[in-house]
């Protein structure tokens, strides 16, 4: 089936980057969260950034406003009733998304296929929560979405090579390049390279091998990456990290991504992130 309208459902960070690729690609979009001034926030960031890309000279005012006219506001679920591709952008819970994953399957049409761009949680999970786990799919968008180039397309045990394909497709009309991940692994290919380098950074940090600014520089410098393995892990957030190092940790049951001792008791006592605000980069400052 040919996709023409699609649903983001939560218009956060990632949903309204989603949305906005969306409409600029040509799609019919429904952006939906729990409160319109949830969706108006994200119409705004998305404004923003359009504007920007105006004065840049990247787009005309013309296209700006064409994109914006592309997206329909929406507060109400049944308005994914006849969307052929509903995107899943909402808080990274599991228990959450699979109940918005039945809502999902309850409310879009028969034919439509169902994708979620969470960071770690397992689409064959998902796809259990409906009763079309093989039109169930990964897309999983990096922030910020508008900009970075990848989109990794999941595969879920049950999910069908037509719903690949179509997942494919879609990240490529958005100007992306889709890589297929085969199996449903924990954090798919990037946050599991992502994860090695961020414990394996802290575990030199612990041994005394380097500093903070002096592993991000090797990082930089050596590797050729654009952000240290600290500065990555500022951006993303403190909280993230560790949380993902503990789920790795459970669902591999392997030793090597035991979330660091430094790292488990920085965010347990609340001297770095989200409590406080504060990163790695004001470590040495405490
Ligand atoms: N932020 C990142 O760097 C990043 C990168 C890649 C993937 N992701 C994934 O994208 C997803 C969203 O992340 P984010 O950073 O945009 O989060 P966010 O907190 O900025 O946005 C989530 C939005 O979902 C809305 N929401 C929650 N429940 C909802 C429901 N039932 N119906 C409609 N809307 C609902 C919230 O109100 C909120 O506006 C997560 O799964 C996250 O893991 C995030």
């Amino acid at each position: 089936m040919e996709v023409s309208k699609v649903g983001v459902m939560g218009a956060g960070a990632m949903g309204s980057g989603i949305a906005q690729l969306a409409a600029q690609a040509g799609f019919e979009v429904i952006l939906n969260d729990l409160e319109m001034s949830l969706v108006d926030k994200g119409i705004g960031r998305m404004e923003d950034f359009l504007s920007k890309s105006v004065l840049k000279g990247k787009i005309t005012e013309e296209q700006k406003k064409q994109t914006l006219g592309r997206i329909r506001k929406s507060t109400d679920i049944s308005d994914f009733k006849d969307v052929d591709l509903a995107i899943e952008v909402i808080v990274e819970d599991l228990e959450l998304k699979k109940k918005a994953f039945a809502q999902l399957d309850s409310t879009c049409k028969p034919e439509a296929y169902l994708a979620s761009n969470t960071s770690s949680m397992p689409i064959t999970v998902l796809g259990n929560a409906t009763k079309r786990p093989e039109r169930v799919v990964g897309m999983h968008f990096f922030n910020p979405a508008p900009i970075m180039k990848l989109v990794e397309v999941i595969r879920g045990y049950y999910t069908s090579d037509e719903t690949v394909k179509v997942a494919t497709r879609v990240a490529e009309k958005m100007g992306k390049t889709p890589v297929e991940v085969k199996k449903d692994s924990p954090g798919f290919i990037v946050n599991r390279l992502m994860m090695a380098q961020y414990i394996e950074a802290i575990r030199l940090l612990e041994e005394g091998v380097a500093t903070i600014e002096d592993i991000d520089k090797a990082v930089k410098l050596g590797l050729n990456h654009p952000m240290g393995a600290f500065e990555l892990q500022d951006f993303g957030g403190l909280d993230i990290g560790y949380f993902v190092a503990e789920y790795f940790y459970e669902e591999f049951k392997d030793m090597r991504w035991n979330p660091p001792q430094a790292l488990k008791a920085l965010i347990r006592s609340g001297r770095l992130g989200k409590k406080t605000g504060a990163g790695w980069y004001d470590y040495d400052k405490q």
